[in-house]
């Protein structure tokens, strides 16, 4: 069902790889609600992934760019205002990578090659793109911006390695950031820290299933899904938010803020002592 929650805004998502990417989720969506859009992805995404298809779809161009590369991030905007007729009302960054958990090294042996890597891709593309927005002036008053966070920038998570380093780097972007451009532009920014979701960079975390399994039960609402996780990134775009900003907004089914539930705790006590 569409509430037209986007009608006549703009935008521009990073980060549609395939059908299951959060991004594809919410190109969906902010058609259905009445936004034009442009999507961007690295040439070797666009040539393996999907995306053409979500273009197809949603009327919308996909150019191809590079997020670390403050050239290609220009020219992402520049065409896509031009195809768009003008300023962007709403951006996603859904971009995530790391060579350290995809080569299974550890934190404690880490290779620094692939950490700065990890940082740039995950984290500095965020500030990338918000800097070069500014600096062309892309995005009209009370524009808002979203990036795709996760709970190990807070928390510990087994095996989430240099990825959690560059999650606390890209929520401490957005408030910087948020305070500058929210001062001088009223644009927004904000980050979403999602559920563990089943997406090609999600599966790279080694044990992802037995850890979704885990955030499932210990949710009193479940994990949220990919499309939940979309819906919700609407109403960030929408103007039923506009003072909402410099906020990590956690999504992901009521995680964040547990601590033992009654059947895990039955479940610790019964492996124990199995014998009771
Ligand atoms: N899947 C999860 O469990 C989960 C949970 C919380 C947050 N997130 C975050 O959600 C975001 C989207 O990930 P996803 O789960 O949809 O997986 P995905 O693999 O579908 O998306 C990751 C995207 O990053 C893009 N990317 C990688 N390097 C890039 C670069 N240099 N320039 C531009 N794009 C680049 C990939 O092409 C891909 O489209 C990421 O920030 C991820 O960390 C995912």
């Amino acid at each position: 069902m569409s509430y037209n929650l986007l009608k006549g805004k703009k935008g521009i998502i990073f980060g549609a790889l395939d059908h299951k990417s959060i991004a594809w989720k919410v190109a969906e969506k902010a058609y259905e609600e009445g936004a034009r859009i442009v999507l961007t992805n690295t040439p070797a995404a666009i040539r393996f992934g999907e995306i053409e298809q979500l273009a197809e779809k949603t009327q919308s161009i996909v150019i191809p760019a590079d997020a670390t590369n403050v050239n290609d991030i220009e020219n992402v905007y520049l065409q896509g205002m031009e195809f768009l007729d003008g300023k962007i009302d709403f951006l996603l960054h859904s971009i995530g990578m790391s060579m350290n958990v995809r080569k299974n090294r550890p934190y404690d042996d880490v290779d620094y090659d692939y950490f700065l890597k990890t940082l740039d891709i995950s984290a500095l593309s965020f500030h990338k793109i918000v800097q070069v927005a500014k600096k062309l002036d892309a995005i009209e008053e009370w524009g808002s911006i979203v990036a795709l966070s996760y709970i190990a920038a807070q928390r510990t998570l087994f095996r989430y390695n240099d990825m959690a380093d560059a999650k606390a780097t890209l929520e401490s972007i957005a408030r910087s950031f948020g305070y500058i451009y929210g001062r001088e532009k009223k644009v927004r920014i904000n980050t979403v820290s999602q559920s563990p979701t089943l997406t090609t960079a999600g599966s790279g975390v080694k044990g992802i299933d037995d850890l979704y399994d885990f955030t499932d039960r210990m949710s009193p609402l479940g994990n949220a899904s990919a499309e939940e996780c979309a819906a919700y990134i609407i109403t960030l775009f929408s103007d039923l938010t506009r003072k909402v900003t410099m906020q990590n907004l956690f999504h992901d089914g009521g995680f964040s803020s547990m601590g033992m539930s009654a059947r895990a705790m039955t479940m610790y006590c019964h492996s124990l002592n199995p014998e009771e």
